[in-house]
């Protein structure tokens, strides 16, 4: 198994989301299985810019050399998430919804022609096949609830471009101390086993 892992934190010391998505990628590829980590603060995608846009919005023959170079990012990201067939994403929540280090990624994967074209008016997602884990943590607001802006989201998103086979790993009331998080942890270790366990059926 081929497992892209995306970190997505602005916290690395104790950071919860990267210790169980690390945690969760290694035991999905197993042992001989490879993890290819994308750290969007360690190396950050920038915001689109109008150079970058056009280029997206230029058929692929009329390229310019200066047009490929911006769009060679967004190409590395686009090669390095269909080489994954698993998908693990740490996502904090950031005010209600995802960090916008992971929105700046989203804008550069999600890529008409290339995760996504229309036929007959509709969408086609061309990154099916993939499985998707949302590694989703928060301080205070329930995950899935009203205020959770980033799971729904992520899953549309992921969707719109094929990865429909979505998991979510959801540690929540971080911000609620000790106690809390102690709880939030026990019931995350349930379910990181349950989920290496179910990603390899032949080990059910
Ligand atoms: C800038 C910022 C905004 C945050 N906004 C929210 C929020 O809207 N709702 C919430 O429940 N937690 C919020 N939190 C708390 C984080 O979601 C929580 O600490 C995080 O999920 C833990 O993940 P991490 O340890 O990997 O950073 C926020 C934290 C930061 C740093």
């Amino acid at each position: 198994m081929s497992v892209l892992l995306v970190h997505s934190s602005s916290r690395i010391a104790g950071s919860f989301s990267r210790e169980y998505a690390e945690r969760l990628a290694n035991g999905l590829a197993g042992e001989g299985g490879a993890v290819v980590t994308r750290d969007l603060l360690a190396t950050s995608v920038p915001h689109l810019s109008s150079a970058m846009v056009f280029a997206i919005f230029t058929p692929d023959e009329a390229l310019t050399e200066a047009d490929r170079a911006e769009l060679a990012l967004s190409d590395e990201l686009i090669a390095e998430l269909l080489a994954a067939d698993t998908i693990v994403i740490g996502v904090p929540t950031y005010n209600f919804t995802i960090p916008s280090s992971l929105k700046a990624w989203i804008d550069h994967v999600a890529r008409r022609g290339k995760t996504f074209r229309y036929k007959d008016n509709a969408p086609v997602g061309l990154a099916a096949g993939r499985t998707a884990y949302l590694v989703r943590t928060t301080g205070g607001i329930e995950i899935d609830g009203p205020m959770d802006f980033a799971t729904s989201y992520l899953k549309a998103i992921l969707g719109f471009i094929g990865i429909t086979d979505m998991h979510v790993l959801a540690i929540g009331k971080l911000a609620f101390g000790d106690e809390a998080v102690a709880a939030s942890r026990a019931a995350a270790e349930a379910v990181i086993s349950e989920m290496v366990v179910a990603g390899h059926p032949h080990m059910s």
